[in-house]
């Protein structure tokens, strides 16, 4: 088996991006229904059959983190998902965590789920074909939270996750998410974001683990969704990179998540970042800002799978271009 640093760096590979289609049973349901598809299992496999199957995909995505339910579905000719990805020249990736739940003893905040069992659960994901794995801790912003207990209990969470893969063989996506919720200024979301990176360096180095066969999938630094003026890409970019340089340089890299920002201003973000010079590369990890134009252009239609693949295509392509020029700018 390929190693992990091998693996990693794959994923952080010039020019590409991890599409993250892993949104759990309940999340994907609800978009479905917003986007006027009845949701079931079936649609549920036809949506991410119809990104999998996205004409170019390997161009602009290294890998596709799927759910529990996808990496055990098919596509409709019968090959499954994993197999039919790694056919594709894309790595398949899984979400393990199950969920963030009220954390009892920190009303309003959450903790990250699924850590029992979970080195026997890991590997039943090799044994399907995962390369990789995913775990998201969720941060709510306001002028006390997070508290230092919801930093913790999530970073450590995180470091304990990300130990596991790596016994196990797979590359562990570690995502701290600080939330766009609220009306802070950027800098508190700065502030915030540094906190929770410094707890999880900490964290991972308790447990040994190698950086270099990580992914690191943190939030841009951004405004709360409520701010009466929104940050300049440039500031965006120089606030999210002051952050990163708490991180050392054997980091494989950083696939961003998109966090609910519009589309076009994550892309306007991440290319902006690629201004700032890191020695590890910087690249996207995005859901909703490559999906929803997908979802809002298909609609359940099976005569617009292919609409649905063209406003796929033209995110990943708009992202990839703008990985791609880094130090071109
Ligand atoms: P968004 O880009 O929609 O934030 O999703 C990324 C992700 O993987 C959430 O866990």
């Amino acid at each position: 088996m390929e190693s992990c640093r091998k693996i990693a760096a794959r994923m952080v590979a010039p020019g590409k991006g991890v599409l993250a289609a892993d949104e759990s049973i309940g999340t994907m349901s609800a978009r479905l229904e917003a986007a006027g598809v009845a949701a079931g299992a079936e649609n549920r496999r036809a949506y991410r059959e119809l990104l999998a199957r996205t004409p170019g995909l390997a161009d602009s995505a290294s890998g596709v983190i799927l759910c529990e339910e996808t990496l055990n579905q098919a596509f409709a000719d019968g090959t499954p998902f994993p197999q039919a990805l790694h056919a594709a020249g894309v790595l398949p990736g899984i979400k393990v965590d199950t969920g963030a739940r009220p954390c009892p003893g920190l009303p309003g905040e959450t903790v990250t789920e699924g850590l029992d069992g979970l080195p026997g659960r890991l590997a039943g994901y090799v044994e399907a074909g995962a390369a990789f794995a995913k775990w998201r801790a969720v941060f709510t912003v306001s002028d006390t939270l997070p508290t230092a207990g919801a930093v913790r209990v999530n970073t450590i969470a995180l470091a304990r996750y990300a130990a596991a893969c790596h016994e196990a063989g797979l590359v562990p996506i570690v995502e701290p998410e600080v939330l766009m919720d609220g009306a802070h200024p950027i800098e508190r979301c700065g502030q915030v974001t540094a906190a929770v990176h410094g707890e999880l360096r900490r964290d991972l180095e308790l447990l040994g683990v190698d950086l270099a066969g990580i992914v690191l999938k943190p939030n841009m630094v951004v405004e709360g969704r409520d701010h009466h003026e929104r940050s300049t890409p440039e500031e965006v970019a120089e606030a999210t990179a002051a952050v990163l340089r708490g991180w050392p340089r054997e980091l494989a890299g950083v696939a961003f998540l998109s966090g609910g920002q519009p589309p076009e201003r994550a892309t306007a973000n991440l290319e902006a970042l690629q201004r700032h010079s890191t020695p590890f590369p910087l690249t996207f990890s995005f859901g909703r800002a490559l999906v929803d134009p997908a979802l809002a252009a298909w609609r359940g239609d099976a005569e617009r799978v292919v609409d649905g693949q063209a406003a796929l295509a033209e995110r990943l392509a708009a992202n990839a271009t703008a990985v791609r020029r880094r130090g071109e700018l």
